[in-house]
């Protein structure tokens, strides 16, 4: 058993991850702020598990938060989720992302190298490859090109951490590239809560099949796909979470290195694949209209997660008739 402090821990992916992180037996440490999200989804991680999570409220900016995380607890590796993610605010706001997603790890990374923990689980995206040459995309494929703030954030932390291996060959680090995380824990307890209207594809679908919102706009049908809207790799958030374990217990076996890994199923679908599928899985109309292409937007996206399946043994095992039912389960609770 080890302890593990996570970072944004109460957040979508890491109240998921905390769970499974318990039912592991790991002891977990949170650090969160709740700017976006509940000590709620924290109480319902322990209702789920029947286990405790130690809790610090704050930001990870702040350093003595971090000193007291540190001293108090012997915290063997860090899972970082603290960060924005919402990519049109990430425009309007390139300071505050900036400040957040990448002056934030700085810190951590200071305050772990202090106190000699140099294990760490680190949550980027498939938008580091920005729009892809080829799919699938594998983790050689080049990176760059990100159209906003969010986007740039997460490649910098990447090059941050490149760097820091090469100077430091002791620490141990995994880079967990995302494709498109969607549906919710069984329980219904937890899943994705955005403030606002939602800018996410299943969030928007789960709204629209309650009627809080009238009906879908797909963004754009004239792509180059196979019904010209946009294409993919959605990711149960389950699944994803058990990609977190299986990367930690990577870097426990190994001791040291550097490694990346795309964290997908494979399989892209489309806008009108998602819709006919929520549909089915739910037995519920979700009414959409076409309309104009989001700016920024790319045609197809999705991985190849070969290198996760040798190198971790992880494979998502979830369909995408589980990732519908249970989004819709979490919105109905
Ligand atoms: C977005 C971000 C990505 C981030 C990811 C997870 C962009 C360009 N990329 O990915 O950086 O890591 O979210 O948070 O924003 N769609 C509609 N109608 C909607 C919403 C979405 O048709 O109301 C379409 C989109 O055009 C796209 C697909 O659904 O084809 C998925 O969209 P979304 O869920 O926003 O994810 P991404 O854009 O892939």
């Amino acid at each position: 058993m080890s302890k593990i402090l996570v970072t944004g821990g109460a957040g979508y992916i890491g109240t998921h991850t905390c769970v499974e992180l318990l039912n592991r037996g790991e002891e977990i440490v949170v650090l969160d702020n709740f700017s976006n999200s509940t000590p709620e989804a924290l109480e319902n991680v322990k209702k789920i598990t029947g286990k405790e999570v130690k809790l610090y409220e704050g930001n990870m900016i702040d350093r003595e938060v971090l000193e007291k995380i540190f001293t108090e607890n012997k915290i063997d590796a860090v899972i970082d989720f603290a960060a924005y993610k919402a990519v049109g605010e990430s425009v309007q706001k390139p300071v505050e992302y900036y400040t957040n997603n990448v002056s934030t790890v700085l810190v951590l990374l200071d305050e772990m190298k202090k106190h000699n923990v140099k294990t760490l689980v680190f949550s980027s995206s498939a938008t580091v490859y920005g729009d892809p040459e080829v799919v699938p995309i594998t983790e050689e494929c080049k990176v760059g090109g990100t159209t906003n703030p969010y986007g740039t954030s997460k490649l910098m932390v990447e090059q941050i951490l490149q760097d820091l291996y090469k100077s430091d060959n002791e620490w141990n680090i995994a880079i967990l590239r995302y494709f498109n995380p969607v549906g919710a824990h069984e329980s219904g307890l937890i899943g994705e809560e955005p403030k606002g209207i939602p800018a996410n594809l299943m969030p928007f679908i789960s709204k629209v099949a309650t009627g809080k919102l009238a009906e879908l706009s797909v963004f754009g049908n004239d792509y180059d796909t196979k019904d010209g809207t946009g294409v993919r790799d959605y990711i149960h958030v389950v699944d994803l979470a058990i990609g977190h374990i299986k990367a930690l217990e990577k870097l426990e076996k190994d001791g040291k290195g550097m490694h990346i890994y795309n964290l997908g199923t494979g399989t892209g679908y489309s806008v009108l694949d998602m819709i006919n599928a929520f549909e089915k899985a739910n037995n519920i109309k979700v009414p959409y209209k076409i309309v104009a292409r989001r700016p920024g937007d790319i045609a197809t996206c999705y991985s190849d997660p070969t290198k996760a399946k040798v190198e971790l043994g992880f494979e998502a095992t979830k369909t995408l008739e589980d990732m519908c039912r249970d989004a819709w389960n979490f919105e109905n609770k």
